[in-house]
């Protein structure tokens, strides 16, 4: 295809792996003409052959950097999807070279975020504008509407917004999924907390399906019906959905389902790692999605969990199941519950991460602003994120989502399923990590007094590290080992 009559397209994309891909169709399909470019050129023959077979879209392609960078019109916008870490940097130095003052360059793959504040700086330096946007949806959200997190200069988000508008995932009622999100490395780190709380949601309806299956022995024609039925509801989210489908699909290789002859064993890319880290830096509880961690961790020991069933299997642990009398309706019901509590619980975290970090960097994070642009496109899109949406716009300065009133009347609703669930699975040997994290979570939140005067009693005992008095102010020491001397029993 010609080149616009101007002789130059809008924007470019380098990296046409498939997100890559179809986030430059999505873009050409909004009206944008754009250039693309890869390393390895048979991927940017391939991006503009499927350009022609799905629309004659205005997709220009590339074989070396200079004209790639030459055919977009000025100040120009690239955008990067390529791997992060090294790639990334190697990226900008083929494109940089040939780039002029005002220029931008945005990588939207999923970068650590000082990562991006450092390229910042150094493009600066050289007069160019970078963005750390955050991309969430897979391939089909690349190709027909994702969330977008873009973050940096403000300047270069501006002259790229009429396109992410259109290129992002359109709400009724609630506009394009992309806002800008503010300074520095922001966009990347709302993505990596997004992702976090994707891995807690993941956790939580796995655990779901655990119970439901392995307590309740339901088919997977039943789960498919439940998790069809809860989507529905308060629940209805693009990870139910597709979670109902899951058990729908049989195997193509063999006799049964497929998800019976998947591996038990998750693998990650490092986001959700590093929202756990960043939340022990920052001093914010992250209970529900360090537990989805941690138990990604654990399935990764296969051959010692193998090993270990044979060792408690023998004596007699494996019995336990078996012995349980179960009201599957009732069940159903009451997972449903603790599944929606353990939610509030999670994202409450991940919000609170978010708040903790914003006040960090000065970055001033609209949290209520940022469910709004999660409700589509992205993987943890879900009607729940509007009810969050509200919470926040009742009360921006809401510390936790828990004690917003819907939320707090939702949970004690609630409880009482929560509590069964969790009860039940622990009676029967089946782990349930991520909601047990997140009812301890709440029930830890909600009491006034916690027996954390014992540890501050122990840390003075052994430390001198003094403590402080329910009775009056300052600071205090005792000492406990001189006077237990003659108290000892
Ligand atoms: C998204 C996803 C995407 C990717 C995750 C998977 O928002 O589109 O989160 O970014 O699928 O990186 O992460 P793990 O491989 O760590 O599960």
């Amino acid at each position: 295809m010609a080149l616009p009559s101007s002789n130059l397209t809008r924007i470019g994309l380098a990296g046409l792996a498939v997100m890559g891909q179809n986030l430059a169709l999505n873009i050409a399909e909004k009206g944008f003409p754009i250039s693309v470019y890869n390393r390895t050129t048979s991927k940017v023959d391939e991006t503009v052959e499927r350009a022609k077979l799905e629309g004659n879209l205005p997709v220009y392609g590339f074989h070396d950097p200079a004209s790639f960078v030459n055919s977009i019109q000025k100040p120009r916008v690239i955008i990067m999807l390529v791997k992060a870490g090294a790639p990334v940097d190697q990226t900008i130095a083929t494109l940089s070279a040939h780039m002029e003052k005002g220029d931008c360059i945005i990588d939207g793959g999923n970068e650590w975020y000082e990562n991006t504040e450092r390229r910042e700086k150094a493009m600066a330096e050289l007069g160019l504008l970078y963005l750390g946007m955050g991309v969430s949806g897979g391939e089909e959200g690349a190709r027909h509407g994702p969330s977008l997190m873009p973050g940096g200069s403000f300047e270069a988000y501006k002259n790229i917004e009429d396109i992410l508008l259109k290129v992002a995932a359109q709400v009724p009622d609630s506009g394009p999924c992309v806002t800008y999100i503010g300074k520095g490395g922001s966009g990347n780190f709302v993505k990596m907390v997004h992702n976090g709380i994707e891995y807690g949601d993941m956790q939580l309806i796995a655990e779901a399906y655990d119970v439901l299956k392995s307590v309740g022995k339901l088919s997977n024609t039943e789960l498919q019906q439940a998790f069809a039925e809860w989507n529905k509801g308060e629940l209805l989210s693009f990870l139910i959905e597709i979670t109902a489908d899951i058990f729908g699909i049989k195997d193509d290789k063999g006799d049964g389902y497929l998800v019976d002859k998947v591996l038990d064993k998750t693998g990650m890319k490092g986001t959700g790692k590093w929202t756990v880290q960043q939340a022990a830096e920052l001093s914010v509880a992250a209970p529900t999605i360090a537990a989805s961690l941690d138990s990604r961790f654990l399935s990764g020991l296969k051959e010692e969990r193998t090993a270990a069933s044979k060792v408690f299997q023998s004596d007699g642990f494996g019995d336990i199941l078996s012995s349980q009398p179960v009201d599957k309706a009732k069940l159903i019901e009451d997972v449903r519950q603790a599944l929606y509590a353990s939610k509030i619980c999670s994202y409450a975290q991940g919000m609170n991460l978010l708040r903790a970090k914003s006040i960090e960097k000065g970055w001033d994070l609209k949290l209520g602003e940022l469910a709004r642009i999660w409700k589509g496109g992205c993987i943890i899109r879900a009607i729940f994120l509007d009810r969050i949406k509200k919470a926040y716009d009742r009360n921006p300065d809401l510390p936790n989502l828990l004690v917003d009133p819907e939320f707090a009347q939702e949970i004690l609703d609630r409880q009482a399923a929560w509590r069964r669930v969790i009860c039940l699975a622990i009676n029967s040997g089946v782990s349930t990590p991520g909601m047990s994290a997140s009812l301890a979570y709440f029930d830890t939140y909600r009491r006034e007094r916690l027996p954390a005067n014992l540890i501050q009693s122990q840390r003075d005992y052994f430390g001198a590290h003094t403590y402080e008095r329910t009775d009056m102010p300052g600071s205090f020491h005792t000492e406990w080992f001189k006077i237990a001397k003659q108290t000892k029993i």
